[in-house]
Formats: structure tokens, C-alpha cells, sequence
């Protein structure tokens, strides 16, 4: 017996998020029994619900609070009644940024069981990552208004490149090319419109992949690149994007690979300096949140994810074949798949072909 224990913060978050989170936890306790590890995991409330009571989404100390545990497991973000960028700013940012979780990685891959809503496509034709710069890029603060309400009113925005940024994230798409069947991987760029930070994004790149020279490479301009996606998805085997274009081209990703109900996500820091956050891309949905309804098939395939990079590979294999078994069994599906099977029955369903 093996006495690998796994420490987890768990943030469940808002609407769907508390649905969700769950049923991921029992999914992921199923496999750790089996393959002899434990997870222990401390739930926190940080939400638009103690926004409501508090004045903040998080304690002062919040990020101290997790940074001492080995990953963190979080739903979703953000409710009506909370503006969206006080939510996000009040949480999700200042971890990824404070984490320095860099490299925020989404699988796209068509399961066994899904229909795309691409015509004609099977399994052997989606399965990519786009993998994104999460903390620099287009998404800085830097820049401002002058001339407030006159004709002359202007406003600036300023992209931050840095060596150590772009390098570190291209690097990640190479090593995990390495690690891969088709090892390759596609740069997206606009280096005939942006003249300065994507010239050096695509000089970075070329300087990397000399460091590789068993990886192919491809690079396309944003704009043709998310044509490609939807006409040739097979293209692709690692898509590596600097922040703006890869928070599209990872809400493009899983589009067409079926549904946002399952497709999971990583916010990862490499080099293991603080504890890496695996949260589903959806939101917390409040249309159906409360229900009982939503899919919690992205909450278990991001729990998997998550042990993945916890060294727990066998047992991550082990949910996303038992993902894989329930999606090919029409009861067992939620409504946004097609189903009638709310969050419960899919939950269990998951849970039996982990049996
Ligand atoms: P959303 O992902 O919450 O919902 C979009 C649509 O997809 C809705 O119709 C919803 O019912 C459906 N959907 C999403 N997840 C589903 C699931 N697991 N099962 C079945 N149906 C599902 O995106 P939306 O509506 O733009 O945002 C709602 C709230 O969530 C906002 O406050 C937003 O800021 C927040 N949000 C938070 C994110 C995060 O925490 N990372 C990511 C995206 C949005
Ligand atoms: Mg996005």
C-alpha cells in the first residue's frame, strides 16, 4: 500500500460550480481507492455569495490560505448581482496571477459518444490543446484615457511581451508536444497587422523550435487560424497562443468538440513553484443553476486533469476512459447533450463504470 496523500483546496464557487465540484470529488475519490492514493480536501466559500456578505470574494490572506496545498479544485465564478469583473478580479485573476499560473491548457478532443457540430467528423479528427499565456500579453493595465469627453478623446492600451514570458510558454508547448503521438505545434500569430509583440512572438517561436527539431511546426495568422479550426480540426496537435488569442481559440476549441458541459481546463504553474488551479471552462450557468441539471461531466474530466498532474496518470486515464463509457450511454446524459439524465444520474453513471 502505497501512502501517496494528495492535498486539495476546494472552491466551488457559484451557481453550477457547487453542483459540479462534487461529483468530481467522489468521481476522483473512486479512483484514488483504487489505485492506492488519498485526497484530502478543505472546501473554502470564496464566492459572489460571501462577495454579498463580506465586501470580498476572498479573505486579505486568501492566496497565502492555498498556496500551501497541492492543487486547487475550483466550479465556477461570478452571479448576477456581482458585476463580472468584480468577480473576477475579486478571484480568478489574482490567483493566476500571484500563483503565476502561466500556461493555462485545454484539451479538445472529440469523445467517444459526442456528435461535433462540425459535419462528418469522428473522434480521429479532434484532438488537439491550445495552450495559453495566462498572466502577460494583451491582458495588462497599462494605458489610459486622455481628453476625457472631448472630440479629441483618446485611449490607449499597451500589450506586454516579455522574453521570459513568451519563452516559457512556448517551451510548455513543446515539451508537451514531446510527450505526444503527432508531436507538433501550431503558433497563432498576427505579425502582419501587430508590427512589434507578434514579429517577436513568431521570432520566439522560430528560436524555440530549433531546440526541438523532432517537433514539426505550423504558425497561422489569428483570423485564417480560427477558420482552420472549424474546417480542418485535424490539423491540429498543440495550438500555443499568446493571451487574447488563446482565450478565443480555447472557447473555439471545445465548441467543436461538442459541448462547454464538458470540456475541462488547467491553469498551470510548470515548474511546481505554487499549486496549480483545475477549474471547468464553463461558468456557473445561472439559467439552469439550481436544478440539478448541469453536466458534470467537465468537473470529473477536470478532476482528471488535475490528478494527471498530481502524478496520478494511471488514475486519470481510469476517469477519462469511465467519461468516455458514460457519453456512449444515451440515459446516462444530461439535457445539453441531448439526455434526460440530470446531475445525479450522470454522476452515479460515472461512478459505476469506475466500478
Ligand atoms: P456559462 O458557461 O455559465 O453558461 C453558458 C451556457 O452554457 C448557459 O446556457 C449554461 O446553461 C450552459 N452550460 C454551461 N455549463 C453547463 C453544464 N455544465 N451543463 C449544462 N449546461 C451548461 O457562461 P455565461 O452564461 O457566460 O456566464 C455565467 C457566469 O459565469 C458569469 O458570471 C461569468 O462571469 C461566469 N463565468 C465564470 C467562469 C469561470 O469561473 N472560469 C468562466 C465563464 C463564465
Ligand atoms: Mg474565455
Amino acid at each position: 500500500m502505497s501512502n501517496r496523500k494528495h492535498r486539495i483546496a476546494v472552491i466551488p464557487g457559484d451557481g453550477i460550480g457547487k453542483e459540479v465540484i462534487p461529483v468530481g470529488q467522489r468521481a476522483a475519490e473512486a479512483v484514488a481507492g483504487k489505485h492506492g492514493f488519498t485526497l484530502e480536501w478543505q472546501d473554502f466559500d470564496w464566492s459572489c455569495e460571501r462577495y454579498a456578505e463580506t465586501g470580498a470574494m476572498m479573505p486579505e490572506d486568501g492566496i497565502a490560505q492555498v498556496k500551501e496545498f497541492d492543487a486547487i479544485y475550483l466550479g465556477a465564478v461570478g452571479f448576477p448581482g456581482v458585476a463580472d469583473h468584480v468577480s473576477l478580479w475579486g478571484l480568478l485573476i489574482p490567483l493566476r496571477r500571484e500563483l503565476d499560473l502561466y500556461a493555462n491548457v485545454r484539451p479538445v478532443r472529440l469523445l467517444r459518444g459526442m456528435t461535433s457540430p462540425l459535419a462528418g467528423r469522428g473522434p480521429e479528427d479532434i484532438d488537439f490543446i491550445v495552450v495559453r499565456e495566462n498572466v502577460e500579453g494583451e491582458y495588462s493595465n497599462i494605458g489610459g484615457r486622455a481628453y476625457q469627453d472631448s472630440d479629441q478623446e483618446m485611449v490607449s492600451q499597451l500589450s506586454v511581451f516579455t522574453r521570459r514570458g513568451t519563452d516559457r510558454i512556448l517551451e510548455y508547448a513543446f515539451e508537451l508536444a514531446k510527450k505526444r503521438k503527432r508531436r507538433h505545434v501550431t503558433s497563432a500569430t498576427k505579425s502582419n497587422g501587430i508590427v512589434h509583440t507578434m514579429p517577436y512572438w513568431d521570432e520566439r517561436f522560430a528560436a524555440m523550435a530549433k531546440n526541438y527539431p523532432d517537433i514539426g511546426t505550423a504558425q497561422y495568422h489569428i483570423d485564417i487560424l480560427t477558420a482552420h479550426f472549424v474546417q480542418h480540426p485535424d490539423w491540429f496537435d498543440v495550438v500555443v497562443a499568446s493571451n487574447l488569442f488563446g482565450d478565443i481559440l480555447s472557447d473555439l476549441g471545445p465548441a467543436v468538440a461538442g459541448s462547454i458541459g464538458i470540456a475541462p481546463a488547467a491553469n498551470l504553474n510548470p515548474p511546481r513553484d505554487f499549486p496549480s488551479l483545475f477549474e471547468p471552462v464553463h461558468g456557473s450557468a445561472p439559467d439552469i443553476a439550481g436544478k440539478g441539471v448541469a453536466n458534470p461531466i467537465a468537473a470529473v474530466w477536470t478532476a482528471a486533469m488535475m490528478l494527471e498532474h498530481l502524478g496520478e496518470g494511471a488514475a486519470a486515464q481510469e476517469l477519462e476512459a469511465a467519461i468516455e463509457t458514460v457519453l456512449e450511454d444515451p440515459a446516462a446524459r444530461t439535457r445539453d447533450l441531448g439526455g434526460t439524465a440530470d446531475t445525479r444520474a450522470c454522476g452515479e453513471a460515472v461512478l459505476k463504470a469506475l466500478a
